[in-house]
């Protein structure tokens, strides 16, 4: 049995996802839902039990007896009986979850997931999608420098992914205002082309290596843009219009690494997001600091 958490607020996306991949639906409680067969991964899903289990259990040694004899480390899941929950949880080994510095190798160890369905029955999967708790991969915040908070989700895809621009290549930024993936950027020593209608944060501006450029994303045209080693979308765009222009770089085989962001407004369009995802060789998920968004991107 699989077992996935849905991205808060997003079960019905999860839904459309899980039956559009063929899995048979169990049960559903909350975020979570049960299946039949299904994906290792799901957009929607901020995390995916791999191997769930369902299990019995008539008193609270009993069930961390169960939660012990599959794994160590365990993450609770607490939907329902949260107290109950949490006295089995206080018979389980601790486990910390210090939020990670940039730069750091990620947690390499298994992290289980578990629930409670109701007094007496548990949910549990020793293996998951992510090493993170629920997925939820928490930074070392960098308060001062970047000038919004849009610098989290480079810095998520690119600890989880193990891929980064490296010192010297050239990016491109479209939708970069004020500043925030540039300033990742640059902070790697990558040669940064940002491009926004509107201008950029000033001490972003005059970092090295960063050259702002006042246009449209989509007036560059990339049949005639020089080769890029990253192209990079954060522009507030509808998905389709975003596809089209992804599609353009791809055909023109002028970016060697593409990461954009799905932005979705009102309904989330599923049919823009499944020709993304068809892209050969490309990823879609919903990292933890998108918001209603999905992070595309293929790495050459
Ligand atoms: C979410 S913000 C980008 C945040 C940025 N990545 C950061 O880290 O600070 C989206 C940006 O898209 C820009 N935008 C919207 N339409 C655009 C277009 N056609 N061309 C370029 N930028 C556009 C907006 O001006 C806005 O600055």
């Amino acid at each position: 049995m699989r077992a996935y958490v849905a991205v808060a607020e997003r079960s019905e996306e999860l839904f459309d996802e899980l039956s559009a991949a063929g899995a048979t639906v169990l049960h559903t409680e909350g975020r979570l839902v049960l299946t039949e067969g299904g994906p290792r991964r799901a957009a929607w899903a901020t995390n995916v039990w791999l191997d769930a289990e369902r299990h019995g259990f008539a008193s609270i040694k009993e069930a961390s007896e169960i939660l012990l004899s599959l794994g160590q480390r365990w993450h609770l899941f607490s939907q329902s009986h949260h107290r109950r929950a949490k006295l089995i949880e206080a018979l389980l080994p601790p486990v910390e979850h210090a939020p990670l510095t940039f730069g750091a190798r990620p947690p390499r160890a298994q992290l289980g997931s578990w629930t409670l369905l109701d007094a007496n029955t548990l949910v549990a999967s020793p293996h998951c999608s992510s090493q993170f708790p629920n997925g939820e991969v928490n930074f070392v915040e960098d308060r001062s420098a970047p000038p919004s908070r849009a610098y989290l989700k480079l810095w998520e895809l690119f600890t989880l992914h193990g891929k980064r621009p490296a010192t010297g290549d050239l990016c491109l930024d479209l939708g970069s205002s004020p500043g925030g993936w540039t300033w990742v950027m640059a902070s790697l020593g990558a040669r940064v082309i940002s491009v926004d209608k509107a201008p950029l944060d000033p001490k972003v501006a005059k970092l090295p290596r960063v050259k702002y450029v006042q246009s449209s994303a989509f007036a560059l045209d990339p049949a005639t843009h020089p080769p890029v080693d990253w192209l990079f979308s954060d522009v507030i765009c509808y998905p389709g219009r975003l596809l089209e222009h992804v599609e353009r770089w791809i055909a023109a085989e002028k970016a060697r690494n593409l990461v954009c962001t799905l932005k979705f407004q009102g309904d989330t369009d599923h049919d823009v997001a499944r020709r993304f995802a068809r892209i050969p060789g490309s990823n879609l998920a919903h990292l933890h600091h998108n918001k209603h968004e999905l992070t595309w991107w293929r790495f050459g």
